[in-house]
């Protein structure tokens, strides 16, 4: 049988969790941790983590052929990283990068019932991950790169991003679309402490869509909002003026399509109203699809049954990749990304809840229900359905698609 060739190439952060199994609670974390106590658990729970494992798999499990490239070490950790990924598909492991010299990401989740979870994080090949270790012709042929999590990636936020940086300009010079997604930057950490307006501006020229979250990027560029927003002095509600403004400076520094997940209030979508700069977003924009020009639009969550949001913004971008990759528009994008993103919440899981993609698009089919706008817009416009918001700047060529 011959496989198809990747469409997708997920590369950057790739973790694995080991969560010890607690049979019964703890009375405080001090007794857990009396030095000299030996603490019985039962087996434990192995899942992988990260961008390449989240929106891969994701994407694995909608039906698109996609390569995982995340970096492990020769040891017992990385082993059991390609052993899951080989659960999914054999061929999922052939992008994997093993470097001897490089100790496998791993985090111990130590979360005994009734106390606080603690994180015992290594964050390993993930901070040593280099543009160097992409290998170029693997890439090649593919329609869309998709990079995740530098914020936690050491090398690629050092030196204003130019490791980041150079490897998207020789990703974008195969002719292949790059998309980026963010991380939290842990404030307390040397990543809290990056300038990473410098960062974006570096990068973003390299960068067709930029898919972060508003809260991410607000910590990113404007950090008296984001502390502002997170302390409650600011309404946390996101409101027209604020994604406009902030979309513009991304769209200013570089980027060709902005995406700002916005956490269970649903998702924002912003498109460069500059044709050339469209057509020059790579494989996937070619030929450029009908209704992605000069583009703002706003939509609620899907409802769903919340039992995990671990992994939805990943999953949330697998679908808006796999929509472009379908040739839709920007107003079918941004409905597919925000259904994929709301089956992924319906499993404890980051991916498992993703279904096919002829399943998801017959789940919208029959009518599937938003939940009520929870963004405050000023002067936009629903569509019938009251599904996706256009803002009075939403100029569609040949209307609202
Ligand atoms: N309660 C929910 N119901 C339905 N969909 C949801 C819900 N919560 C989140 N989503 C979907 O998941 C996306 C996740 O957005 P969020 O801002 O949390 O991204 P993120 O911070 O990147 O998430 P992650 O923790 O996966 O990195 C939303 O845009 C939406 O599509
Ligand atoms: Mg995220």
């Amino acid at each position: 049988m011959t496989r198809a060739a990747p469409q997708i190439v997920v590369a950057g952060h790739l973790c694995v969790d080991v969560i010890p199994e607690f049979e019964q609670g703890v009375s405080s974390l001090a007794t857990l941790l009396t030095p000299g106590r030996l603490n019985k658990v039962g087996p434990a729970l192995i899942s992988t983590g990260g961008s390449v494992s989240n929106t891969g798999i994701a994407l694995h499990r909608l039906g698109v052929p996609v390569r995982l490239m995340g970096k492990v070490g020769r040891d017992l950790f990385g082993g059991a990283i390609l052993d899951v990924v080989r659960g999914y598909d054999e061929a999922l492991t052939e992008g994997m990068i093993v470097d001897p010299a490089a100790d496998s990401s791993y985090t111990l989740v130590i979360n005994p019932p009734g106390v606080d979870r603690i994180f015992l994080h290594c964050p390993g090949a993930n901070d040593t991950f280099g543009a160097a270790d992409v290998d170029l012709d693997k890439v090649r042929g593919a329609l869309i790169f998709h990079f995740g999590y530098p914020p936690i990636m050491r090398r690629m936020y050092l030196n204003d991003g130019d490791e980041l940086a150079e490897l998207l300009r020789a990703v974008r010079a195969l002719g292949v679309t790059t998309s980026l997604d963010m991380a939290q930057p842990d404030p307390n950490s040397e990543a809290g402490s990056v300038d990473w307006a410098r960062v974006l501006a570096n990068v973003l020229p390299h960068v067709d869509l930029f898919l972060p979250s508003l809260d991410e990027t607000l910590f990113m560029l404007d950090r008296p909002r984001y502390d502002a927003m997170q302390s409650g002095v600011l309404d946390r509600t996101p409101d027209s003026e604020l994604l406009h403004a902030v979309s513009d400076r991304l769209l200013a520094m570089g980027a060709a399509v902005v995406g700002l997940k916005l956490g269970d209030r649903g998702l924002y979508l912003r498109t460069t109203p500059d044709r050339v700069r469209l057509q020059r977003a790579g494989a996937a924009f070619d030929p450029l699809p009908v209704g992605w020009l000069g583009r703002e639009l706003v939509t609620p969550c899907f409802t769903a049954t919340v039992r995990g949001t671990t992994g939805a913004g990943d999953c949330t971008i697998a679908g808006l990749l796999t929509s472009l990759l379908h040739g839709t528009s920007a107003g079918q994008a941004i409905l597919d990304a925000t259904a994929v993103g709301a089956a992924s919440v319906e499993s404890p899981d980051a991916t498992g809840g993703v279904p096919r993609w002829e399943e998801a698009q017959a789940r919208l089919a029959a009518g599937w229900a938003k939940q009520p706008l929870q963004v405050s817009l000023t002067g936009w416009q629903a569509d019938g359905a009251q599904q996706v918001w256009r803002s009075p700047a939403d100029e569609p060529e040949g209307g609202p698609q």
